[in-house]
């Protein structure tokens, strides 16, 4: 197993990629922490993965909250000792709003949710990296951080600004063990685009399919395991080439 007794959080593990990161990281032998604003949806993904040998816990966090953070960084360590792995996956779609269709405390929620709690969440677990000399966090971005048209204006900052605060943090501390990369996923199929999805044409994704949660999933096992050692602030696009053409 590649992640055997790993203690990994996952933020936003209660549905679509979160969820499915969350089972495949337990199939690989981590210590799981489903950290979602939605307790049902998360308790009943550690539940699942408690039924079938693994061992998750369910934590209530909202990811704009830093008492909420450093909450579930604490029980993730009492419950399961220090976190080797942070996967910061929660985020939310603005469906396309331009730039002049967006208010300000819509920009700000975007921007709090998508890239500020992947700032708070990374502080909160890099002392104790650091202290170790070893740990690795994933940050799921988009190909909206790699390209304009993948999102609104608000996601397409939030995104391009996760893929820059990884590259910045891998500047800073890869020097004492720590892996920081992000993942760019072009359209996978999941709850955040349902809505969405009908008007996405599959004819400008090289390979004419839509990506699986489980696609996403292996790409964060890689990046967040020993074998993905030498990657460092890295963006890797798992979109079926659409960021080729
Ligand atoms: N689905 C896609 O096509 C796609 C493509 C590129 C990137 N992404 C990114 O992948 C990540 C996961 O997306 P998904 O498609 O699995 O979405 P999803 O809607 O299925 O899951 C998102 C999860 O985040 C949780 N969440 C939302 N706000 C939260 C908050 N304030 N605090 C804690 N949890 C919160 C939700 O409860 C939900 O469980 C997001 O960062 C998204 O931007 C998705």
């Amino acid at each position: 197993m590649r992640l055997q007794d790993k203690v990994a959080i996952i933020t936003g593990a209660a549905s679509g990629m979160g969820q499915g990161e969350a089972v495949r990281f337990a199939k690989e032998g981590a210590k799981v922490v489903i950290a979602d604003l939605n307790i049902d949806g998360a308790k009943s993904v550690a539940e699942d993965i408690n039924n079938n040998g693994g061992q998750a816990i369910a934590v209530k966090v909202n990811v704009m909250e830093t008492e909420d953070i450093l909450n579930c960084v604490q029980i993730a360590t009492e419950t399961f000792g220090p976190v080797d792995i942070l996967i910061n996956n929660a985020g939310v779609f603005d469906k396309y709003a331009t730039s002049l269709d967006t208010t300000l405390d819509q920009w700000n929620f975007y921007l709090n949710i998508n890239l500020t709690s992947v700032f708070q969440f990374a502080n909160a677990v890099l002392p104790g990296m650091i202290e170790r000399g070893t740990g690795s966090i994933v940050n799921i971005a988009s190909v909206a951080g790699l390209v304009a048209g993948k999102g609104g204006a608000a996601y397409t900052a939030t995104k391009h600004g996760v893929i820059g605060l990884t590259k910045h943090l891998s500047s800073e501390y890869a020097r004492y063990g720590i892996k920081i990369n992000s993942i760019c996923p072009g359209t996978i199929e999941t709850p955040l685009v349902k809505d969405v999805l009908a008007n996405i044409p599959k004819d400008l994704v090289p390979t004419r399919t839509f990506g699986q949660v489980e696609q996403v999933a292996d790409l964060a096992v890689f990046l967040a395991s020993d074998e993905a050692k030498f990657m460092s602030g890295t963006a890797v696009p798992i979109d079926g080439g659409f960021t080729i053409q």
